[in-house]
């Protein structure tokens, strides 16, 4: 894991991801498949998913870390019984994520609290055995992604606040579980069984979003998850499914996606990301609101212009982003969520062909940002302070106009180290898109 590559962020010049491909990996002991790389350059061309967090902690409207703030787990496993989401239909929410632009979605099928989103045969704590509306979510959801052409990827939480077994950490004390001994080689085959399951009886799993691993600290109490092992079962279920996981950790071998929370790669300004950026494809995970699990106090949503910027920012950086939504307890997607959406998929209908499949940005810039195809560079002016775009390199541009509108010409001088837009007007668009054609 020496081989770390350090995109310098500092100063103008960014290094792009567009070195990432699956011909080298961070760790020489890891070699990727040809079905990983493939994985991979299709997910990087996606740049766009959402993010699903739902489970019955949806019910107490307080976000999906609920159980970790006070009540028995035996307590709160209650819930299950009354948890009957009347309105839940797969194949709305596939729709209206598809419409949105995005190519994928991200499906807690078990979060911390343990419960099982799917009918899994390893504990009763599950969707189909513990609640009366008894329909496996992941089954539905599996087929609604196939019938409209999204990938499906499952988050998989390491940790589980309410299983005995369960080598507890530094979250999810509860008084009813706290005395009891822990078994790590049970626990860990329950979940290598529910990985089988998952990866078994849904077809085509594109990643398995692992969670937790920070659970256990690494400097006082260090943990050994045993993960070469189990991302090897994942990958030898299907050699094509992708391992990503949350640590916050420079990337572990087996790994095939490098993943940022709440920050784009190179930023850190929620705290967790301290690791070296990585030649693998890159996802920056991020809320509409401020939760990830329905939470009802949250209403402070993202404005639209907000989520198009973090998007295109995320895009410019080389990486995806995967944003999240927290549905109801009744089964829908919030209303402000749907809006969004739906505002976000008029934008990307038009402006998609600037994000999807792009290499990200050679530069840093204030104002915005660029996305890159071959000869092609598309400049996003996203909060400009003046007339006067200057772009380090691109000395050899050969046109440059609005686009979609060849012309609509942008003028421009070229200097020494680079290009200037002279624009007629400060934009107020969302995103007013130049396109540089160069060599
Ligand atoms: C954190 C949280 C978790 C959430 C995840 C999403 O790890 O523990 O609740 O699912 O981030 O990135």
């Amino acid at each position: 894991m020496k081989l770390y590559f350090f995109a310098a962020l500092m100063g103008t010049l960014f290094l792009p991801s567009l070195i990432w491909a699956g011909e080298t990996t961070s760790d020489q002991t890891y070699i990727p498949s040809e079905e990983i790389k493939k994985s991979q350059r299709e997910f990087a061309a996606d740049r766009f998913g959402i993010f699903i967090h739902w489970g019955i902690y949806s019910m107490f409207g307080q976000g999906e870390w609920y159980l970790n703030y006070g009540p028995r787990a035996d307590e709160y496993a209650k819930a299950a019984k009354g948890f009957y989401p009347a309105d839940f239909n797969a194949d709305q929410w596939a729709k209206a994520i598809k419409d949105s632009g995005a190519r994928y979605i991200c499906f807690t099928s078990r979060h911390h609290d343990g419960f099982s989103m799917w009918h899994t045969r390893q504990s009763d704590y599950n969707i189909v055995d513990a609640t009366p509306f008894k329909r496996d979510v992941i089954k539905e959801l599996s087929d609604a992604c196939r019938d409209n052409d999204l990938k499906l990827h499952l988050y998989y939480s390491h940790i589980d606040w309410t299983r005995p077994d369960y080598p507890r950490g530094r979250t999810g004390h509860t008084p009813d579980l706290d005395s009891l001994n822990y078994d790590w080689k049970g626990y860990r085959r329950f979940m290598d069984n529910q990985l089988t399951e998952l990866l078994t009886n849904y077809g085509p799993i594109r990643c398995i979003w692992f969670d937790g691993w920070w659970d256990h600290d690494e400097d006082k109490t260090p943990f050994d998850w045993e993960l070469p092992s189990q991302y090897a079962l994942v990958h030898k279920l299907q050699p094509g499914c992708l391992i990503g996981n949350n640590h916050h950790q420079n990337i572990f071998p087996g790994e095939d996606i490098q993943i940022f929370e709440r920050d784009r790669p190179g930023e850190n300004t929620a705290g967790y990301s301290t690791q070296d950026i990585s030649l693998l494809p890159l996802e920056t995970c991020n809320t509409m609101n401020g939760m990830w699990g329905y939470k009802i106090v949250d209403t402070n949503y993202k404005d639209t212009r907000t989520l198009i910027h973090y998007l295109v920012r995320t895009a410019g950086q080389g990486a995806n982003l995967l944003l999240n939504i927290g549905p109801q307890p009744n089964g829908e997607l919030p209303a402000v969520a749907l809006d969004r959406l739906r505002d976000i998929g008029e934008w990307m209908r038009k402006y998609g062909e600037t994000i999807y499949s792009t290499d990200g940005s050679l530069f840093k810039a204030d104002w915005g940002t660029s996305t890159r195809l071959p000869g092609r560079t598309f400049i996003h002016i996203l909060s400009p302070q003046s007339t006067e775009i200057f772009i380090p390199g691109y000395t050899s541009v050969k046109d440059a106009f609005r686009y979609g509108i060849p012309d609509e010409k942008v003028a421009y001088t070229v200097g020494q180290d680079g290009v200037t837009l002279h624009l007629p007007s400060i934009p107020e668009d969302i995103d007013y898109i130049v396109e540089l054609s160069h060599n």
